[in-house]
């Protein structure tokens, strides 16, 4: 195992990915991004803006320029110290584009046709099936292959990617001989899985069309405290979780995972008062803990200076480790290197 290895550390190796497509949801947030500040004191983590996955979907060049210097932002105000972890913008280590050629040869048409993402996608983007989106398994597997990583922190509607990033890793292997670590995906369990605030049963979403369903990372604390308060409950007026009350039972996750209460002390919390009281604890409790990184945010938002220094600092780190494999990778399959 060692061998194939190529940095010296010894402690676990994690690389997860975010797009640059708009601030994230309280969900996203809840969901995978605060475990992550959690992992860096776990494992060797890399993190990354993927810029190269977002063009999959038309992307207007200004905002997105925008939104890759907000993203990146947003990964350090969240708490990811750069300095113990890398963080980059995927597309400054051309070593991902380059791998995920070696690997599309390795991957199989079937393969893509079945990840449930592309389906998605492919409906509601139905004026551009591009390669790129059909692809887009296949860069991601590159990315998590280039890492050598033994884990990929995800959500669960990323497992399938990283499972088939594990049969890609599996097949190169095969073919050519070991080359690549076999990843795990790293589903936390402690993480919420946060619903819309409108329709309960639906996951919640920055795309959705109703602002009131979802809470904004950057929406302010007199945001949080409305969406919260007109968030859908039930007739029943007491606070428990329970089936058929999956307004309630959101709500309660949210606080939950935001205060460290279990269910039974949050129950005893709210016993013999309204949904109303309910609904603003929630509320504050969750401004209460976006406040330090909205303002972390605005402070590494307002010098770009410093941010593309970070930015380039993370892609020679990240390079450094990519390159190594991508040239192991290379020469395993028969290329010339000069
Ligand atoms: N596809 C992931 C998402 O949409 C983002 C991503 C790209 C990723 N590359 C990755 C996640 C590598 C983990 C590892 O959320």
């Amino acid at each position: 195992m060692s061998e194939q290895t190529p940095v010296m550390e010894k402690r676990p190796r994690a690389l997860s990915c975010i797009q640059p497509t708009g601030i994230p949801t309280l969900g996203n947030y809840l969901g995978a991004l605060r475990n992550w500040t959690q992992l860096q004191d776990e494992m060797e983590c890399a993190f990354a803006v993927a810029d190269l996955h977002a063009i999959t979907v038309r992307q207007e060049p200004a905002a997105f320029r925008k939104q890759i210097y907000e993203t990146f932002a947003l990964l350090l105000a969240l708490g990811l110290d750069p300095e113990k972890n890398v963080v980059f913008v995927q597309s400054q280590v051309p070593a991902h584009s380059e791998l995920m050629w070696l690997l599309s040869s390795c991957t199989a048409f079937g393969e893509l046709s079945r990840m449930t993402q592309f389906k998605d996608k492919s409906q509601k983007h139905a004026d551009n099936i591009n390669l790129g989106l059909f692809g887009y398994p296949t860069l991601m597997a590159a990315d998590i292959l280039l890492y050598q990583a033994d884990y990929v922190p995800v959500g669960a509607d990323q497992k399938q990617h990283v499972e088939l990033t594990r049969t890609l890793g599996e097949r190169f292997n095969g073919l050519y001989g070991e080359t690549f670590k076999i990843p795990e995906p790293y589903i936390m369990k402690a993480c919420a899985r946060v619903r819309s605030l409108q329709e309960p049963t639906k996951k919640m979403s920055k795309s959705d069309e109703n602002v009131n369903s979802f809470i904004s990372l950057q929406d302010d604390e007199a945001t949080i405290l409305r969406k919260f308060k007109r968030a859908v409950t039930d007739s029943e007026a007491c606070v428990r979780y329970a089936e058929g009350k999956d307004g309630i039972c959101n709500l309660m996750e949210i606080y939950a995972a935001v205060t460290g209460k279990d269910f039974a002390a949050i129950e005893a919390e709210f016993a013999g008062k309204g949904y109303g009281d309910f609904k603003a604890a929630v509320g504050e409790a969750v401004a209460a803990e976006l406040k330090p990184i909205q303002e972390r945010l605005k402070t590494y938002i307002a010098d770009k200076g410093e941010l593309e220094r970070l930015m380039k600092q993370g892609a020679d780190k990240a390079a450094y480790v990519a390159e190594r494999t991508l040239k192991k990778a290379k020469k395993k399959m028969g290329f010339v290197q000069v």
